[in-house]
């Protein structure tokens, strides 16, 4: 980590609902407090760990066994997963999905307008990532948090030769229980389903209810929206600049497996990742950017 504690004081200097905090050492969190709203913000990836509305329960999951270790994924939140979506195109040896989601970003501002707190971070090449993946690049994330959750990436090529990029803001939505939600949003697109070996799309007919082990790449521009019956309450996950929805639940054999993962989490969350991911992604050429957002927010149950 390049920026030392005393660097991000001195730039969120000023504005005192956005402190910092060491919950691991060598591992520093943004904690922000709006009037509207509390999150926690890892400088390590750029993640958003923690956002809720005042007096709701947590919107995002966070594993209880998460590790806070830099270079080493943390589950739950919003990781970014950039340069690619799972396994790299090539080489899977490569880290899955990508290596935004296990560097340090910089933090570059962070301030409080009225009921919105924004925070932009920075992430540009060094030698790590020229081994992993030998382009330029500039990442900006932008992060609001409100009444709403805002998450924005732009990806920019800084270089001179074109590229193309598959990525995600990889959503761990905290549910009551996963067999009591409905998901709505992908009813009328088509999915490649991940477990299978056969990558043909498969029509999904109707909104969705998850009873086992789910890792779908949805061909889909829409919103989500998360009827959760037993927080009496709806989340909903907006996105632009995103062509493709993963869907992923690990159900109860595949939790077990992941160490980072208490054996039942999987009752307790979906992943409802905005993506550029299959055969959606994007072709950077030099100076050329995209940016990819969601929107996460709380309605009623309806
Ligand atoms: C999802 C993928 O986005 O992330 C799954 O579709 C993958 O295939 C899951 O298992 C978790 O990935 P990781 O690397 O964070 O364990």
């Amino acid at each position: 980590m390049s920026q030392t504690i005393e660097d991000l004081t001195a730039i969120l200097e000023g504005t005192p609902e956005l402190t910092v905090s060491e919950p691991e050492p060598g591992f520093p969190v943004i904690d922000v407090q709006t009037p509207v709203s509390a999150a926690t913000i890892a400088l390590h990836g750029a993640q958003v760990l923690t956002w809720a509305p005042t007096d709701h329960p947590p919107v995002l999951y966070v594993s209880p066994k998460a590790r806070m270790t830099p270079g080493t994924a943390l589950r739950g939140g919003i990781p970014i997963c950039w340069p690619w979506f799972g396994n790299h195109p090539e080489d899977p040896a490569k880290p899955a999905h990508g290596f935004a989601r296990t560097r340090f970003w910089e933090l570059v501002s962070g301030d409080l307008v009225g009921k919105v707190a924004t925070i932009v971070f920075k992430l540009v090449p060094d030698e790590e990532t020229k081994a992993l993946f030998p382009y330029d690049f500039e990442l900006t994330a932008t992060i609001r948090i409100a009444d709403k959750l805002r998450v924005k990436l732009q990806m920019r090529n800084t270089g001179e030769e074109s590229y193309q990029v598959s990525s995600a803001l990889h959503t761990y939505l905290s549910l009551g229980d996963i067999e009591r939600i409905q998901l709505e949003g992908v009813k009328g697109s088509h999915y490649v389903d991940q477990l299978s070996d056969d990558k043909e799309p498969v029509y999904q007919e109707k909104n969705l209810q998850i009873k086992g082990e789910v890792d779908r790449i949805y061909q889909s521009m829409s919103s989500v929206l998360i009827r959760d019956l037993d927080r009496f309450r709806s989340v909903f996950v907006d996105k632009a600049g995103s062509r493709s929805t993963v869907v992923w639940n690990p159900w109860k054999e595949k939790s077990k497996e992941i160490k980072d993962l208490p054996d039942k989490a999987y009752r307790e969350f979906v992943c409802v990742e905005c993506a550029n991911a299959g055969t959606d992604r994007p072709t950077l050429r030099p100076n050329g950017s995209h940016t990819l957002e969601t929107v996460i927010g709380l309605r009623p149950l309806n």
